[in-house]
């Protein structure tokens, strides 16, 4: 089943020149799907995540979620439908400075479900963690908590902007393999990364070159 769908999408920067990381891009992704995009730095991963996580407005075409246009939707709409089928890590993991570990992953959730958040922090070997501030986390512990908290609520679209910086390899592949877990429940993963390696786990490839997203075989 289809969870969402980029047609022709373009997205513009006017900073006195023009700049378009993402020009006329077509996706449609699945339940399941595990898609990779690489791409050198700064040609516009990130951002092509960020319009799949409905933070960003595309400047032409089209993003279906749920075959819903989300142009159509408003801000609340749209943060309502992040908190509760979009998971988003981010490449800068964006914790919230002022909340300990566990209250950046609680704080969006409705309905808190105690024992998957232990099991997920234990996974994440963070049961030890729950109580310290952001600043007070190792880099990789704060991609680590980033992790818990785009895949806690069971999202259907799961974004993580190179997910594996800062962890060694051990990490690294509990990482991936979460992210396998999650696919299994039907969760579709996109994740950008430079791992090579990494890629290698993905059913879907793809690299993004000059604004178009061209797949791998
Ligand atoms: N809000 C913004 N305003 C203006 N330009 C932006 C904005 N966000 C991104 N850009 C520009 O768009 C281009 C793509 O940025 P993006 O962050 O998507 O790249 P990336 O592929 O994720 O790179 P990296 O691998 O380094 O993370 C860059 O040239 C950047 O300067
Ligand atoms: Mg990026």
């Amino acid at each position: 089943m289809e969870i969402c769908r980029l047609e022709n999408i373009k997205k513009n920067f006017q900073m006195g020149e023009t700049i378009t990381p993402v020009d006329d891009v077509n996706l449609s992704i699945h339940e399941g799907d595990f898609i990779v995009i690489e791409g050198p730095s700064g040609v516009g991963k990130s951002t092509l995540l960020y319009v799949l996580g409905t933070l960003l407005q595309p400047t032409e075409g089209k993003y279906y979620f749920d075959d819903v246009d989300v142009s159509t939707l408003n801000d609340q709409q749209k943060s309502d439908l992040r908190a509760k089928h979009i998971g988003f890590l981010f490449q800068d993991t964006n914790l919230i400075q002022a909340l300990t570990l566990k209250q950046n992953i609680e704080f969006v959730l409705d309905h808190k479900n105690e024992e998957l958040l232990e099991n997920l922090l234990k996974h994440f070997g963070l049961d030890d963690r729950k109580e310290f501030l952001p600043h007070q986390l190792s880099g990789g512990q704060r991609r680590r908590a980033g992790a818990v908290r785009s895949m806690i609520h069971g999202p259907k679209l799961l974004l993580a902007d190179e997910p594996t910086n800062d962890l060694d390899e051990h990490w690294a592949q509990v990482m991936i393999e979460a992210f396998k877990e999650q696919t299994q429940k039907g969760t579709a993963v996109v994740m950008v990364t430079h791992n090579k390696e990494l890629a290698m786990h993905a059913k879907r490839r793809f690299v993004l070159q000059d604004g178009k997203l061209i797949e791998q075989n």
